[in-house]
C-alpha cells in the first residue's frame, strides 16, 4: 500500500507540475483529492489493515495530502499570476481612442438675446426681477391702471384660468409686484415668457417673450427714459443705431411712447428686414402713471420713474434675420444650430 501512495504521490507532482490552467488543476485536484479521488480511495480501503499498519498508513497518507495541498496552493498561484498576465497581454485597452462625439445642442436665439440684454442692462446697474407666468388679474391688469373695460382684458386677447386668474398677456405685471416690495431707487428688466390668445402666422405666436423695464427714483425725467433706451439699442443692435419715439398709449405710463429703431441691416435706407421703412418698431414705453405708482404704495408727488417692455422674438427675427416667428418654437435642431 505504501508504494501505491508512493505512486500517487509521484503522479500527482508531475501532473500539478504540468498543469496549463486554472481549469486543469482544479481537475487534477479532484483526481487525486476529491471525494472520489486516488488518496480517498486509499484512505477508505483502510478497513483491511492490521493494526500495525493502520496508524502508519494513516499518517502517510495525511503526509501525502498535506503535501499535495501545498503544490495545489502554489500552482494555483503560479496559473494565477499567469492568466494575469495573459489578460493584460490580449486585453489592452487603447486609452486614446475617441470616443463617441456627444452631441451637444446650442444656445436658443430668443435665450441668447435675453442673455445679451441682461449683460446690457446689469452693465448700467439694472437687477433682474421675475414674476408668476400664472398671474393675477389684479396685477396684470387693475394695478396697472388697465380699467374693466379695457380691451386687452377680453377672452379674444387673454388666457383666463378663472376670473381673476390669467396666462399673463404682459411681463408689465412685475412692476407692479416689485413696486409693491420695494422702495424706490428701482431699477429692474424683467425677462419673461406672456401668452395671447393669437393665432399662429409668421409674426404672431400665443406663447411669446417681453423684457419689462422699471425705474423708480426722485426726479427721473423722459430724457433718462430716452437716453437709456437709446444707449441699449446701440449696445443691442451696433453703434450706428438711431432711436426714435412715437407717441403712443398705454394705460400704465403718461405720457407714453413707442420707439423704433433705424433699421441695423441696411441703415436706414430701407430693406427686407424693414420692409422699405428704414425703421423698426422696438418697444413700447412711457412714464410710469400716477396711479400705478400710487396702487403701488408709492407717492407720485415725492417720486417719478420710467418704464419700457419689448417683444424678444421681435429683436431676435430682426437680427439673426429670421423671418418666420415659428421657426423659433418649432425646436429643429438643424435650424436652431445656425445662430
Ligand atoms: N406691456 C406692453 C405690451 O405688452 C409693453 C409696454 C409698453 C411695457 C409700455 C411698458 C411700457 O412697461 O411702459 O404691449
Amino acid at each position: 500500500m505504501k508504494e501505491k501512495i508512493e505512486q500517487i504521490k509521484n503522479a500527482s507532482i508531475k501532473e500539478i507540475s504540468d498543469a496549463k490552467d486554472q481549469k486543469n488543476l482544479q481537475d487534477i485536484k479532484v483526481k487525486y483529492l476529491g471525494k472520489k479521488g486516488e488518496l480517498t480511495t486509499v484512505l477508505r480501503g483502510m478497513g483491511g489493515l492490521s493494526a500495525e499498519e493502520r496508524p502508519l498508513i494513516g499518517k502517510l497518507v495525511n503526509e501525502v495530502r498535506d503535501l499535495l495541498e501545498e503544490k495545489f496552493a502554489e500552482k494555483e498561484k503560479l496559473l494565477e499570476v499567469e492568466a494575469l498576465k495573459e489578460r493584460l497581454r490580449t486585453e489592452n485597452i487603447d486609452v486614446t481612442e475617441p470616443s463617441k462625439k456627444i452631441k451637444l445642442g446650442s444656445i436658443h436665439p430668443i435665450t441668447q438675446i435675453i442673455n445679451e440684454v441682461e449683460e446690457i442692462f446689469l452693465g448700467m446697474g439694472y437687477q433682474i426681477a421675475d414674476g408668476p407666468e400664472v398671474e393675477k388679474t389684479f396685477y396684470n391688469f387693475d394695478q396697472l391702471n388697465a380699467p374693466a373695460d379695457h380691451p386687452s382684458r377680453d377672452l379674444q386677447d387673454t388666457f383666463y384660468i378663472t376670473d381673476d386668474i390669467i396666462l399673463r398677456s404682459q411681463t408689465s405685471p412685475v412692476q407692479a409686484r416689485v413696486m409693491e416690495k420695494q422702495k424706490p431707487p428701482i431699477k429692474i428688466i424683467c425677462p419673461g415668457t406672456v401668452y395671447r390668445s393669437d393665432t399662429v402666422d409668421a409674426t404672431h405666436s400665443p406663447v411669446f417673450h417681453q423684457v419689462e423695464g422699471l425705474v423708480v427714483d426722485k426726479n427721473i425725467a423722459m430724457t433718462d427714459l430716452k437716453g437709456t433706451l437709446e444707449m441699449f439699442a446701440k449696445k443691442c443692435l451696433g453703434e450706428n443705431t438711431k432711436i426714435r419715439f412715437r407717441p403712443h398709449h398705454f394705460p400704465f405710463t403718461e405720457p407714453s411712447a413707442e420707439a423704433d429703431v433705424s433699421c441695423f441691416v441696411c441703415g436706414g435706407k430701407g430693406c427686407k428686414v424693414c420692409k422699405g421703412e428704414g425703421w423698426i418698431e422696438l418697444l413700447g414705453c412711457g412714464m410710469v402713471h400716477p396711479n400705478v405708482l400710487r396702487n403701488c404704495g408709492i407717492d407720485p408727488e415725492e417720486y417719478t420713474g420710467f418704464a419700457f417692455g419689448f417683444g424678444v422674438e421681435r429683436i431676435a427675427m430682426a437680427k439673426f434675420g429670421i423671418e418666420d416667428m415659428r421657426l423659433l418654437f418649432e425646436n429643429d435642431v438643424r435650424f436652431l444650430k445656425q445662430f
